[in-house]
């Protein structure tokens, strides 16, 4: 009993927590389900961001169904009269398709059995921002969940040694963004040091006058210390590190989405039920 006790209470603690969480982020959720009762399945989506000109997936998961000729997936998009897209019976159904995603988006046929309604979206487009619906029908029930996709562009950033500027620079370059991003440099030696009065950054319109090239000169840069050009709007971040020493020249960069976290713990919920629930998805949100 003693054994018994000492463990269930911590547990039993982590529970309560885990059911806060729950019952203060997922609320919404949680009253569509006990509302709807047996006949509603859970369906998740994510924010997702588009990088215009390539291609990019709205992203949304179901409660799997063995029956596939019993599902249903329907995509639409808040202002648009015709469908995005439509799958059902096993095959898609284009024919109430909007024409302006005419031959552009296709879901992956292969997964819809997992419970995998993604949509794939050729050639993104700035407009293609918006609110998207997926909407899921099975032998179990239906559901639906929203999704927000924003579209604007980001890339990845260079960091190089400017040879040609009169003190020791640094340049870095990403060659599409949109909106215009903020530019703002770091150093490793003088942290919090702020770089605006000793840098100077452009932006230039690409080709298709919605992109820009984002070019960035940091002077009077100083050796044996790392630099860091952080680029960022609200779609993306991007960061470009360089160090250069007197044998070497070491550099790496990285680009991360913003904002694209699944809403709220819906996928570990209906799978594992109340007890098991891993806590991380939720405490995320925190
Ligand atoms: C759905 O399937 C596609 C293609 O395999 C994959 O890229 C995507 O990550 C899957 N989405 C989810 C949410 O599993
Ligand atoms: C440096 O100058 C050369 C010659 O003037 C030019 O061709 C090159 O594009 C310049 N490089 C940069 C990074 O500005
Ligand atoms: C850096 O200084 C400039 C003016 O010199 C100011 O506009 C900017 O907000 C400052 N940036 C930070 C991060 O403090
Ligand atoms: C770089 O340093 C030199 C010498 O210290 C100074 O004259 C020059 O104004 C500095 N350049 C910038 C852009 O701050
Ligand atoms: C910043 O760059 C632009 C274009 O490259 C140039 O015209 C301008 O003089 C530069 N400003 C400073 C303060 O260096
Ligand atoms: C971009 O804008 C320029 C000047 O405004 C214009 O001459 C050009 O035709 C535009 N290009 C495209 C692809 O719209
Ligand atoms: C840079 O670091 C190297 C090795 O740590 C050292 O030998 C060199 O003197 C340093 N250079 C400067 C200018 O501080």
């Amino acid at each position: 009993a003693v054994f018994f006790s000492s463990i269930s209470s911590p547990l039993f603690f982590l529970l309560q927590i885990h059911l806060a969480l729950l019952l203060q982020s997922c609320y919404s959720l949680l009253s569509s389900f006990l509302i709807a009762g047996t006949h509603f399945i859970t369906v998740t989506t994510l924010i997702s961001a588009g990088n215009i000109g390539e291609d990019g997936i709205l992203s949304c998961t179901f409660e799997p169904d063995i029956k596939l000729s019993g599902i249903v997936i329907q995509w639409r998009k808040e202002g648009v009269t015709g469908s995005v897209h439509e799958f059902k019976e096993g095959k898609d159904d284009l024919s109430g398709q909007d024409e302006t995603f005419r031959g552009r988006t296709a879901v992956f046929a292969d997964q819809v059995i997992v419970g995998n309604a993604s949509l794939r979206l050729k050639n993104v487009k700035l407009a293609d921002a918006g609110t998207y619906q997926c909407y899921i029908s099975t032998s179990k029930g239906r559901g639906n969940a929203d999704l927000e996709y924003k579209t604007g562009a980001f890339s990845m950033p260079e960091v190089n040694v400017d040879y040609n500027a009169s003190s020791e620079s640094l340049r870095c370059e990403a060659p599409r963004w949109f909106p215009q991003p903020t530019v703002v440099w770091a150093s490793q030696v003088d942290q919090g040091a702020n770089f605006s009065e000793v840098s100077n950054t452009s932006f230039e319109l690409n080709s298709e006058n919605v992109t820009m090239k984002v070019v960035s000169v940091l002077y009077n840069v100083t050796i044996n210390n790392t630099y860091s050009c952080m680029i960022e709007n609200g779609i993306a971040k991007a960061t470009g590190d360089i160090k250069v020493t007197d044998s070497e020249i070491k550099r790496r960069s990285h680009l991360q989405l913003l904002n694209s976290k699944a809403s709220p713990c819906a996928s570990s919920f209906l799978v594992i039920g109340w007890v098991l629930l891993p806590l991380s998805p939720c405490l995320m949100l925190k």
